[in-house]
């Protein structure tokens, strides 16, 4: 066993007895930023009853024509993605390829924002190399870049909790200035920004990884994509699994390409309920900005009564205040349903 695992504390599923308890008791989670909107979700159940070819489960799926048109759809060339088991698979993927093990003594090091999503941390726990922070700021991140000098740095946009996005520009200057770290842009907000990072691509640097559990609603189907130049990707491929997104996935995210308003709808929904809970709650004290599907707030008095009384899941979050909490947000009929 490698020894890099022995100082890690990373419980095993067992450790999530009790919230897949109140899961099964009818409990609605409102702290993993998933696609709760039922009428997007019961579209979704209808097309996998009704629309794809289910009897696909017992092959292995073909990527070729996936990719094909996962190309047209981003405009991007089959030569510069690697389709993946959710955004997740393409932080470890491109973790492993482009951090050096300690074996190799060039004391790499990863420099990553804080604070972001837990997998920044997770995935670069076993590799043995450096691990250095900085806060959000884009002043303290060029900084920390120049002193760190990382062979790569994590940085999500929007970022997981903050729901900051930073701009076209200070992405490319990113990757234009620090030609020898691997820009790493954690992408799985996308939908809920106009800002795009895809051009970036054409430097060798440039890594976006996005996925497809948030507003595409498909968490449990496991998708996601790493966007970079062909140089990178041909890199990364080596060491991708031989095939870990099903053949059902695969052909429900075809199906939603070919029929991307179902998408665009949820969309809209989704980003009206982001635009309503932002304003019911704009006396509150509210530490996110409404880039992401969640908000973390100071409860006002009367919220916690309200949440405790329905089956609701919701986290604290003691990193913020005392108080606060994160809600996971959802189109605006069924946020009246639970804050009315
Ligand atoms: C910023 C960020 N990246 C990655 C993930 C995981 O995405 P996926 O389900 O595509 O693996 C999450 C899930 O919460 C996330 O918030």
């Amino acid at each position: 066993m490698k020894d890099t695992l022995k100082d890690i504390n990373r419980p095993h599923w067992s450790g999530l007895a009790e919230r897949v308890g109140k899961i099964d008791d009818g409990y609605l989670s409102l702290d993993r930023n998933e696609n709760l909107d039922e009428i997007y979700i019961n579209q979704v159940v209808d097309i996998l009853k009704n629309k794809i070819d289910l009897s696909k489960f017992n092959r292995y799926a073909d990527y070729y024509n996936y990719y094909n048109q996962l190309s047209d759809f981003f405009n991007i060339s089959t030569d510069n993605m690697i389709i993946t088991g959710g955004c997740d698979e393409a932080i470890r993927l491109s973790f492993e390829a482009c951090i050096n093990p300690p074996a190799y003594l060039k004391k790499e090091s990863y420099l990553r924002i804080n604070p972001t999503y837990r997998g920044a941390e997770c995935n670069v726990a076993d590799l043995g190399v450096t691990h250095y922070v900085v806060d959000e700021d884009e002043d303290n991140i060029i900084t920390a870049l120049k002193k760190y000098k990382p062979a790569l740095f994590y940085i999500c946009s929007p970022n997981n909790p903050s729901g900051k996005v930073y701009s076209e520009t200070f992405i490319g200057t990113l990757c234009k200035t620090f030609p020898d770290t691997y820009i790493f842009i954690d992408n799985t907000y996308a939908d809920y920004t106009d800002v795009c990072y895809h051009d970036y691509i054409k430097y060798k640097n440039c890594i976006i990884a996005k996925s497809f559990s948030k507003i595409w609603g498909l968490a449990g189907m496991r998708m996601g994509l790493i966007l970079g130049h062909k140089e990178t990707i041909d890199e990364i491929s080596k060491i991708r699994p031989v095939m870990s997104v099903s053949a059902i996935t695969l052909e429900l995210v075809s199906y939603l390409i070919n029929n991307y308003s179902i998408v665009e709808d949820t969309i809209k929904r989704n980003k009206d309920g982001i635009d309503y809970i932002y304003k019911y709650f704009s006396r509150s004290n509210v530490y996110t900005e409404p880039y992401i599907n969640h908000i973390i707030l100071d409860p006002p008095t009367g919220l916690i009564d309200k949440l405790n009384s329905q089956k609701l899941l919701y986290p604290i979050m003691k990193d913020y205040s005392i108080w606060a909490i994160k809600l996971t947000t959802m189109p605006i009929s069924q946020c009246l349903n639970i804050f009315k």
